[in-house]
């Protein structure tokens, strides 16, 4: 690099050469020999990808530190009833492709299993339990079609009926909101853990779900907009089935009847995913009735 000097000071007469592949291996090499193999490969690999995503777009400063502020501010906004960080992933699709590589590793061992789908970041970890047969729905918006969900819970391997799996269940309400977004919702609306009986059966009221927008007024959802796209999700309803000696189940399942199911802003749609309601006969308490099986995979460690 040529130097030209003034007063006494050194100034570069061009620019470095930006930093290559040696760069790259000197700061993937700097990690020491504790490192965890599977750890060591992870980030290695991110830091290969990320240096030669930063030479590809000739990324510059200022873009980079917009990048940063985005993170910070998701971190600062995110909260026991908020997830940005996740979001953020969600939207660029990021955790659907790992939920689908994962999934792509289980039925490698276990067929046939009932498709994975993003957790999303509205689940709760103290989800009451509540009977078979009992509602999920209190304070029923009235805009709100009830339906009556049920059915089995197998083991993929057997094919045989799991007893004791648990079901635990959670949807938004028809104003799109999930009850720890809305203070209008009494606590733990639309939400609810099902114990299976001696046949693997379960069951409950809940509402046919409605497509509703992801948050929009953080990162992810400045992110949505300069990309023009809308924060909008296909109806669905998310579960989480967990049996003993089986892998858990997190999955969403989709109203095949939905607006948005080609364009969900997370990109959680699979085919094995899409549900049909159908018109229930001689229940007062419901329009719509969906019965919706779940096989689990034997879980080999346990
Ligand atoms: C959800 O379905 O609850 C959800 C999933 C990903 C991002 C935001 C919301
Ligand atoms: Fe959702």
């Amino acid at each position: 690099m040529g130097v030209s000097g003034i007063n006494g000071q050194s100034f570069a007469t061009e620019p470095e050469t930006a930093l290559g592949q040696d760069f790259t291996s000197l700061v993937i090499q700097s990690m020491g020999p504790n490192t965890d193999p599977r750890l060591r490969h992870v980030i290695s690999s991110f830091i290969q990808h990320i240096h030669d995503f930063a030479r590809d777009v000739r990324l510059t400063t200022d873009e980079w530190m917009l990048g940063v502020q985005m993170i910070n501010r998701a971190g600062q906004m995110s909260s026991d009833k908020r997830n940005e960080g996740q979001l953020m992933c969600d939207v660029i699709g990021l955790e659907s492709l790992v939920d689908a590589i994962t999934y792509e590793e289980a039925v490698k061992a276990h067929r046939p299993l009932t498709a994975s789908a993003i957790l999303g970041p509205f689940w709760r970890s103290d989800t009451p339990t509540r009977p078979n047969g009992s509602t999920i729905t209190f304070d029923t918006a009235t805009d709100a079609v009830v339906a009556y969900m049920y059915g089995e819970v197998t083991s993929a391997d057997t094919g045989l009926p799991l007893a004791n799996a648990v079901v635990d269940v959670w949807q938004c309400s028809t104003n799109g909101l999930y009850e720890q977004q809305d203070p209008a919702q009494r606590e733990h609306n639309l939400r609810g853990k099902f114990v299976t009986d001696s046949n693997g059966k379960y069951s409950f009221y809940c509402i046919r779900p409605t497509p509703y927008p992801v948050p929009d007024d953080g990162p992810a959802g400045h992110l949505l907009s300069l990309m023009d796209r809308h924060a909008y999700r296909p109806a669905h309803i998310h579960l989480i089935v967990e049996a003993a000696k089986h892998k858990p189940v997190t999955t969403q399942i989709f109203d095949a009847e939905s607006k948005y199911l080609d364009d969900d802003s997370v990109f959680a749609v699979k085919e094995a995913l899409k549900v049909n309601f159908v018109p229930r006969q001689g229940d007062p308490e419901a329009k719509f009735e969906l019965q919706y099986n779940v096989s689990l995979a034997v879980d080999p460690k346990a």
